[in-house]
């Protein structure tokens, strides 16, 4: 019997599952890297142990010590764990649009939560949450910020550590997600250096501006950005491809149904990219990797009223099917402008 007495332990080595569908073609092979089997659910609770173990080894932060950072989603509930594990104290800054569920969640760990009140000039949080941070680094000399969008220890964990999960698959590419671009950045990186035969595609949300398109809004959390993060290297994936809020949840809603999966959005956006991969004569097998869980968004996009509210219909297996097969003819015409 194998036991761990620290919970970091528990974190990586996820499973694999491989999909049976009517949606995967025939003869092909659709694999899916579960990442909700983390302890605290998500693929950032590697990246928080990324950032936090570096900060530690480097002595920014010592035993005790203040961590700051801003995030109302999967990586504050992460650090939120750690510190309870580890020892040190730390401060989330939120923005009034936080759930009372993530609130809860950090809370329960024991970490400290700043809500920013009062929006930036152009009306959102981000930037206000950003000051925040800076404001609190003053009033907590040697506090460590994490800042997942721009501190490159972020990739390098996933580099050296996360990739070599994917190492030893029989995949023709590896199908993942971005926001701040560290998990994937670096899961690619590592791929690129030991397997430079297996392609890496990048997935967003449309609405997303990461891969150069106007922002707008979109329904999903967790992936897409406004702006690209300093973390986010695109020479680090082969193709690039964006799919919409509703191809995405239509398809984790199919998959809760018709395997007992309960995906997350940002999963919905690969699993859908895979399934187009695999349309293509060149690729026969692919892996996605999906983020996180459905139980974040049970009172989101599992609850049919809250897409009648957002006047989001489902789509059915077969319009997804005809989906896929449009969204395939959109990206073979973009084969050109990507690399
Ligand atoms: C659910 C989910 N999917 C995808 C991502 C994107 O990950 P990254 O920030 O490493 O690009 C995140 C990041 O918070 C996430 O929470």
């Amino acid at each position: 019997m194998n036991t761990v007495s620290a919970v970091g332990e528990l974190i990586g080595n996820t499973p694999v599952f491989s999909l049976e569908h009517p949606l995967v073609p025939p003869n092909k092979k659709l694999f899916i890297k579960l990442e909700q089997f983390n302890p605290n659910f998500s693929i950032k609770d590697r990246t928080a142990l990324g950032l936090i173990q570096k900060a530690f080894e480097s002595g920014k932060l010592k035993p005790g010590g203040t961590v700051i950072e801003s995030t109302s989603g999967n990586l504050g509930k992460s650090l939120a764990m750690l510190s309870a594990s580890l020892g040190f104290h730390l401060i989330v800054v939120v923005d009034p649009k936080v759930s009372k569920n993530s609130l809860n969640w950090f809370k329960a760990f024991g970490a400290e939560v700043e809500v920013v009140e009062v929006p930036d000039a152009f009306g959102g949080y981000q930037t206000a949450r950003i000051e925040r941070v800076k404001e609190l680094l003053k009033t907590y000399p040697g506090a460590y910020w994490t800042n997942q969008y721009d501190n490159p220890d972020n990739p390098l964990y996933h580099e050296l550590v996360t990739a070599k999960e994917f190492l030893d698959l029989p995949v023709d590419m590896i199908v993942g997600s971005v926001s701040t671009g560290g998990h994937f950045g670096g899961i690619s990186k590592g791929i690129r250096a030991a397997r430079p035969e297996i392609r890496c595609m990048a997935c967003d949300v449309v609405g997303s501006a990461i891969f150069g398109a106007p922002f707008h809004p979109y329904l999903l959390n967790g992936l897409g950005l406004s702006w690209r993060a300093e973390n986010t290297d695109l020479e680090a994936f082969d193709f690039l491809n964006s799919v919409t809020d509703q191809n995405a949840i239509s398809l984790c809603r199919l998959l809760a149904r018709d395997t007992g999966l309960l995906l997350g959005g940002s999963s919905g956006v690969v699993i859908f990219s895979a399934l187009m991969a695999l349309q293509l004569d060149d690729i026969q097998s692919v892996m996605a990797i999906a983020p996180d869980s459905g139980i974040n968004y049970l009172e989101q996009f599992y609850d049919d009223e809250w897409l009648a509210d957002k006047k989001m219909p489902l789509l059915s297996c077969e319009q997804l099917r005809q989906q896929l097969a449009l969204s395939l003819k959109a990206f073979d015409a973009t084969l050109d402008v990507v690399k």
